[in-house]
């Protein structure tokens, strides 16, 4: 979704902006612009260009053509309006002085629009941000941070702003409700992120503003105040992220150093949440008491979270013998969920921003629920409003495609039935053990896997011209299927659909006709037998199977498949992270053969931030 940037110091604000800009490209966009004020000429001047940051950028030659200390930046995701320069932000208010970027989305913006014509306010954009920079000018009277608030009475909606007057050209102003905004306290500077990775080159410092929160950053510092216009104090936090690790080093997509850096995400996530032989969970507030009291637990994710928690039902289910019930977040708020006092409501988020997981996360505390989520960007929206929060330590995630978010996630997942069952009995002892010695040998194991990427690049490249792809498992080979349909079709476009298999002959079956490329996963030992019978089933009618197993069923399947995909033998509880490793590089391979734009795919975002 949109991504702002915003700086006030004594250095060139165009240069920091537009390299801010390059850092949330990840997020998605359309078009881009800055705002920036210059002292010396007293003018606020906007420059605005449709498509990629790079058609800005060559406009003001990495923002060497822009004069000015204090500025604002905007990559926009069309939403009210087409993609154009015109609707791109900053949006600015007819007598120029207000410059507003915002991401996110004012609702009643229609009636104020036609509140405001009727005063004579002409309008250029079809955006319902312009309404927010003509507002503001039309309450302005001397005093910015007033007329702000007189605005932030009126919009109703999703909105993280930044604002920038040419009356007030030593500050910025920012507000939050409901769209994540951080703050970066520099020297002599000051910031304005909707992510850490765009201002990591300049400070470490930052400060997570809260909905109704405003902010007034100037070169000495940043004051922020509640909605009620008090001052407040806002903690600081320092970031230790590596910027390499929100940088390429050297691969030629985010997506595929993603991939690589599974297993050391792995050992992040895991090594340090097994001490002794247990389960080992620092500050856990969820006591044994409480565990003993969980009558049900709901899963509540989007996307590739949502496809964590599938697999995580079946591995919780048997483990603990909690009824466990997986929701998409964007249902959730609408399907009357039963919660009470005993439900536990998982909540998966790799960015902790998701507006429809945050709305469900809500709704589920309303009910009285007990909310634990699993999130990697820490101080995140999510992570800040749960009871508990467990982080995935996976490091940032550029690619709009998940990859080491999905892995990490699965593996908390993994450890927390692993704990609730150890609380509860009912895991057994040999069980436990072995399932606890397969994790940390999961990180090799993966490598393994990925040593071995040569032979799925091959596959790749005698499947990625199939205008159709069918993903087939049963239990959680089925749930990973999703996910690696999923990964497919986001990346390289091509339509693809994940079927439980035993579903295939209630309707499905009729589509496969010669050369079907049928990805079948039979990585899970107790069911092989049965997703066997698959195989046969559709390579009777006609369909190129690619099977993905376990060596030790590498034989069998090869009797049958046109092609086999083979991941080490582990716990059945893990199958299912090695598992995804195949999935993630054939999509990945895919779309590289057929040139699409891997990180930022057409029509996605990496945080989506509206409904
Ligand atoms: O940040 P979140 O985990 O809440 O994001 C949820 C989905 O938007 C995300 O997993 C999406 O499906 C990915 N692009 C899939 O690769």
């Amino acid at each position: 979704m949109c991504g702002i940037v915003g700086y006030v110091g004594s250095e060139q604000a165009a240069p920091i902006l537009l390299d801010g800009l390059a850092r949330l490209e990840y997020r998605g966009y359309d078009s881009a612009g800055v705002a920036v004020y210059s002292q010396r000429t007293g003018t606020l001047s906007v420059h605005k260009a449709k498509g990629r940051l790079q058609v800005l950028s060559d406009l003001l030659q990495g923002g060497a053509a822009v004069e000015g200390t204090v500025g604002i930046g905007h990559t926009r995701w069309a939403t009210h309006g087409a993609p154009s320069d015109v609707n791109s932000h900053p949006q600015v208010s007819q007598g120029g002085k207000i410059a507003v970027v915002h991401n996110g989305i004012i609702e009643n913006y229609a009636e104020l629009k036609s509140f405001l014509m009727d005063k004579g306010v002409t309008f250029v954009s079809e955006t319902d941000t312009e309404v927010v920079a003509q507002l503001i000018e039309y309450f302005y009277d001397g005093d910015l941070l007033q007329a702000v608030g007189r605005v932030l009475h009126r919009i109703q909606g999703a909105y993280a702003l930044g604002i920038l007057c040419a009356d007030v050209p030593d500050q910025l102003i920012a507000v939050r409700k409901d769209s994540p905004l951080i703050l970066g306290y520099g020297e002599g500077c000051s910031f304005l992120a909707s992510d850490v990775t765009a201002i990591l080159r300049h400070t470490r410092e930052v400060g997570y503003m809260e909905d109704g929160e405003i902010a007034v950053l100037t070169r000495e510092g940043i004051q922020c105040y509640n909605h009620l216009m008090q001052p407040i104090q806002k903690e600081i936090f320092h970031v230790d992220w590596e910027i390499d690790a929100a940088e390429k080093g050297g691969y030629e997509h985010f997506m595929f150093k993603e991939i690589m850096e599974q297993p050391e995400a792995l050992r992040r996530c895991v090594f340090p949440r097994i001490r002794e032989g247990e389960v080992y969970f620092e500050g856990f507030g969820l006591t044994e008491d409480y565990i003993r009291s969980i009558g049900k637990i709901y899963i509540v994710a989007c996307g590739s979270s949502y496809h964590v928690g599938m697999v995580g039902k079946y591995n919780l289910e048997r483990l603990t013998r909690i009824p466990v019930e997986v929701a998409l977040a964007s249902e959730f708020r609408y399907m009357d969920p039963i919660v009470d006092e005993h439900t536990l409501v998982m909540v998966i988020s790799q960015s902790g921003e998701t507006l429809d997981t945050m709305a469900a996360l809500r709704e589920a505390r309303r009910l009285g629920g007990r909310i634990l989520s699993i999130v990697n960007v820490v101080g995140s929206s999510i992570a800040r409003e749960s009871d508990e929060v467990l982080y995935t330590w996976a490091g940032p995630e550029i690619a709009v495609a998940t990859t080491k978010a999905y892995s990490t996630q699965m593996a908390l997942i993994d450890l927390l039935a692993l704990y609730f069952a150890r609380v509860l009995g009912t895991v057994e002892e040999e069980n436990y053990r072995s399932a606890l010695k397969e994790m940390l040998l999961l990180p090799a194991k993966m490598e393994s896997v990925l040593e071995d990427r040569d032979d799925i690049q091959y596959f790749a490249s005698q499947y990625f011209n199939h205008n159709s792809v069918f993903y087939i498992g049963r239990n959680v080979d089925y749930a990973l299927g999703l996910e690696g349909s999923l990964k497919l079709k986001e990346i390289s476009y091509i339509h693809s659909e994940a079927y439980a298999s035993g579903e295939l002959k209630h309707g499905t079956i009729s589509l496969v006709e010669d050369g079907t490329l049928v990805v079948a996963l039979a990585t899970c030992g107790r069911l092989f037998e049965k997703a066997m019978s698959n195989v046969v089933e559709v390579k009777s009618r006609g369909a190129d199977v690619l099977a993905l197993t376990t060596k030790s069923h590498r034989e069998e399947m090869a009797r049958t498949a046109n092609a086999v995909i083979t991941i080490p033998d582990t716990h059945e509880l893990l199958l299912p992270s090695l598992g995804v490793v195949p999935l993630q590089l054939f999509a990945y391979y895919v779309a590289l053969m057929r040139g699409c734009d891997i990180d930022k795919p057409r029509n996605l975002a990496k945080s989506v931030t509206v409904e």
